[in-house]
């Protein structure tokens, strides 16, 4: 039975990709001992975007950010959804260069832009933002931080989604964040699961 979930999902990921043209299947290694805050290169699984996709509410005025965009594949999902603007933040260049290629061969309206998270200027009008578990520490922190003045200096609705494996340092980091409050579980494949937040006031 595993092993037939197993095919099922790999065939899916190979249909979906053929779909849209990308190549974003890779895996990278998760954790570099010498940048520990930082998460290496993992797709969102096509199953889990359908999963997480009915729960995002999307308004035509706003913008979505895929924080840590790799190669693409969020980014490429979630400008077929009526955004205003879809925009990658991938701070590793090889990374974000093949990124922007999927989203030409893709036909996609997104963008890709080589920056870190932790500096990257949130546009006024976003209302997503996305992070497939990208890093955690300091860099979670001034991403939470920059978030949270965007929202103070234009309070609109703001939905935080997060697709994390079953254990990581990231849930702990932003469960405790204050301002934030968790408004959906969903469990995903693999044991992985999305918890999104919005301001809690
Ligand atoms: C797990 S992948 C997520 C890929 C994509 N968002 C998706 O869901 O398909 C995490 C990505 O975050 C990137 N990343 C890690 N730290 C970053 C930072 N400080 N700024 C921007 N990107 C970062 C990594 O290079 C990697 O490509």
């Amino acid at each position: 039975m595993r092993k037939l979930l197993h095919r099922l999902k790999r065939a899916d990921e190979l249909f979906n990709e053929w779909r849209l043209g990308i190549d974003s299947g890779e895996i990278h290694t998760p954790y570099d001992a010498a940048r520990p805050e930082v998460r290496g290169y993992c797709p969102t699984f096509f199953r889990d975007w359908r999963l997480i996709r009915p729960h995002i509410v999307v308004t035509p005025q706003s913008s979505f950010i895929d924080y840590g965009a790799g190669l693409g594949r969020v980014t490429i999902l979630a400008a077929t959804l009526p955004f205003a603007r879809v925009i990658g933040v991938e701070f590793d260049p090889a990374l974000a260069l093949r990124g922007q290629t999927n989203i030409e061969r893709a036909k996609s309206s997104a963008k890709i832009i080589c920056a870190d998270a932790a500096a990257f200027d949130i546009p006024p009008n976003t209302s997503t933002l996305y992070i497939c578990n990208s890093f955690t520490g300091s860099i979670l922190s001034s991403v939470l931080t920059k978030v949270q003045a965007s929202y103070e200096g234009n309070p609109r609705p703001i939905q935080l989604i997060c697709n994390l494996p079953a254990e990581s340092a990231f849930e702990p980091e932003i469960r405790r964040v204050d301002w934030l409050k968790l408004t959906h579980e969903l469990a995903l494949s693999d044991g992985r699961k999305c918890l999104i937040f919005a301001p809690a006031y």
